[in-house]
């Protein structure tokens, strides 16, 4: 495949000797794409256990702390600005068999409620998105990281076939930083703070197409053309954050399947310079 397209198709080719049941069941195959809970699979490799303290920022309702408490008995805190997730948070850990392992504390990544190196993993999922100053951001996890510590970042990012027209829509509908979706910047942005990445795991559509397979998703298509066809009674049913959000995040996932973003995961190390300013 040439790849630049000037080599179309023919009619005749197009409607040739070619056998399209067989094609479908062909992508009717499962590619066994790894689900978003692999990432504890991760968190495992470090030999994270019990005794040790994980910070997961950006928490949200502190689901995935308490994940990280059941799975490795390890003591967890979750840090989240928003007051409605901790406040979610608070109802869901009270109820957790695994709740009193974990420590829901509002705060943010440029101000992180904890001691200098205090924690054995920072554990960043799908949140550096939402960052204007990622310097600040990734020096402060430096800051919080015990000696010998790593930092666990699950993000999303552009792919060249992302045109800057959706980007813009994306990003604004989102409430990303532009910035945040360049591979390169944050990788210039993880050496300038003194991280070096240990291990990176580019995941592309994977978490996506396993959520598609498992009917654990919605539909992400339909609700574009849902969003699309019945815009205004849907705005006004819906109020237009919760309209812009919902086409955002679907274009988001769509996107993702489609190769225009790709995720990735990083394991970064950084927690020497605590080692170095304890000696
Ligand atoms: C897409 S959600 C991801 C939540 C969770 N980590 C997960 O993977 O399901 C992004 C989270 O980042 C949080 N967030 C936004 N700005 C933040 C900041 N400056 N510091 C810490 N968390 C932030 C939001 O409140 C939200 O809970």
């Amino acid at each position: 495949m040439s790849g630049d397209w000037s080599n179309p198709v023919t009619v005749a080719e197009m409607y040739g000797d070619w056998d399209y049941d067989a094609a479908v069941a062909a992508l009717d195959r499962s590619l066994s794409p790894r689900p978003s809970v692999a990432i504890f699979d991760v968190v495992a490799a470090l030999g994270v256990g019990p005794g040790d303290v994980v910070l997961d920022i950006g928490g949200r309702e502190g689901e995935h702390a308490l994940l990280m408490a059941e799975r490795f008995g390890c003591r967890a805190i979750s840090v989240d600005p928003v007051p409605a997730n901790n406040d979610r948070g608070r109802v869901l850990v009270a109820a957790h068999e695994f709740g009193r392992l974990v420590e829901l504390r509002p705060g943010s990544i440029e101000q992180i409620p904890a001691d200098d190196a205090s924690v054995r993993l920072v554990f960043a999922r799908d949140m550096l998105g939402h960052i204007e100053d990622l310097e600040l951001a990734l020096s402060e996890c430096r800051r919080v990281l015990a000696p010998g510590g790593h930092m666990v970042v699950f993000e999303v990012f552009a792919t060249p076939m992302l045109h800057p027209d959706e980007e813009r829509r994306l990003c604004a509908d989102t409430a990303t930083v532009p910035e945040r979706l360049s591979v390169a910047n944050f990788e210039a942005t993880v050496a300038a703070t003194g991280f070096s990445v240990e291990r990176l795991d580019v995941l592309g559509s994977e978490h996506v197409e396993a959520s598609q397979e498992a009917g654990t998703a919605p539909n992400y298509l339909l609700q574009v053309s849902r969003l699309r066809r019945d815009r205004e009674r849907l705005l006004d049913e819906l109020g237009e954050t919760t309209y812009r959000v919902m086409y955002g995040n679907a274009l988001w996932s769509i996107y993702r399947l489609i190769g225009k973003l790709e995720s990735r995961i990083y394991v970064l190390c950084g927690g020497e310079r605590n080692a170095a300013r304890r000696a």
